[in-house]
């Protein structure tokens, strides 16, 4: 096993020319609520992956956290409804969770959290039967409530539940980027084109960024890739780019184990850097023009489901 240094700065990270923290998390913490409501675009990526306990949720938390410490406001959003495990990744205890906002408890701007560096927490209910059983049109309620949250950040990241349910569709319909996490499990390479399969035909989604997660060399995740890659071009109409490969990493384990990321708690690990690594190229993709780009293109995009759906 590698030897990072847990204490070893992982900020300073310059992505996409944007203002980089000192050294030290401490200050992205005080950046990034301060400024006013943001009129810039905000970038959404949604992670999904078809098959479960792939990383997806690792992903998020460690992407989200990644852009936090390269100064990007983030807001890291948990819809897995059934098993949200954000909050518990991040050792956060949310007073209020989705839960709260579906049975009319509270509005969704009373969820967010500030979670570590100043990262932004919607968090979901865990084991609650009912939130994996809301209608379609209950998910477009939810994505309007999100579009009409006013928030000063740059970027939201929203952790999905495995599968192809209603939910999971509409959130990556909303989102402008999706990222399709794979393993080399073959169950978890046929569910992913499975995914991708209906958000192409049905959702009308055109271009997925493919990661690889738990990958034992870069060559095993660039080969998942490719298997995914040549089925998606015979079979559907959908541009698939291969974002690169997180390797399987036991830092990662313990940093689960200690409730906090691991580019957080091992920023020098194998996992960190390659998480890192994924949010710079991330902050590359080109920013969303128009009225898309700002909070209300969930909205807009879902306004003729949500009408349908009603
Ligand atoms: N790169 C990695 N190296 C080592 N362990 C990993 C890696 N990625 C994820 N894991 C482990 O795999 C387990 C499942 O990860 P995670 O919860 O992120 O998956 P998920 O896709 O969100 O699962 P679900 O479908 O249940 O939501 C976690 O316990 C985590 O510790
Ligand atoms: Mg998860």
């Amino acid at each position: 096993m590698p030897s990072p240094d847990p204490n070893a700065s992982c900020l300073g990270h310059d992505m996409n020319g944007h203002d980089t923290p000192a050294a030290d998390p401490a200050p992205c913490a005080e950046a990034a609520p301060a400024t006013p409501a943001s009129v810039a675009p905000v970038r959404v990526i949604a992670v999904a992956s078809g098959k479960g306990g792939v990383g997806k949720t690792s992903v998020s938390v460690n992407l989200a956290m990644s852009l936090v410490m390269a100064g990007r406001r983030t807001l890291l959003l948990d819809t897995d409804l059934g098993l949200a495990n954000v909050d518990v990744m991040l050792g956060l205890s949310p007073r209020f969770t989705l839960a709260d906002v579906i049975a009319g408890r509270c509005e969704l701007a009373d969820t967010i959290i500030e979670g570590p560096g100043g990262l932004w927490v919607v968090p979901a209910a865990s084991g609650k039967r009912h939130m994996t059983e809301l209608t379609p049109a209950q998910h477009v309620g939810l994505v309007h409530a999100f579009s009409q949250l006013d928030l000063p950040i740059d970027t939201m990241v929203v952790d999905n539940a495995a599968g192809i349910a209603d939910g999971v569709l509409t959130f990556c319909q909303a989102a402008q980027d999706v990222i399709i996490v794979v393993c080399d499990e073959p169950a978890s390479v046929t569910d992913a084109y499975a995914l991708v399969k209906v958000l192409s035909r049905e959702r009308g989604v055109t271009r997925v960024q493919v990661l690889a997660n738990q990958v034992g060399s870069p060559q095993e995740g660039r080969h998942l890739f490719e298997k995914l890659e040549r089925v998606s071009a015979r079979f559907l109409d959908v541009t698939m780019s291969y974002l690169g490969a997180i390797p399987r990493d036991e830092w990662l384990r313990r940093a689960v184990q200690r409730q906090e990321a691991v580019v957080e708690a091992f920023p020098s690990s194998p996992s960190a850097l390659a998480f890192r690594d994924v949010a710079r190229r991330a902050s590359q993709w080109q920013v969303p023009q128009g009225p898309r780009g700002h909070v209300e293109f969930f909205l807009e995009r879902l306004v003729t489901p949500a009408r349908s759906a009603a």
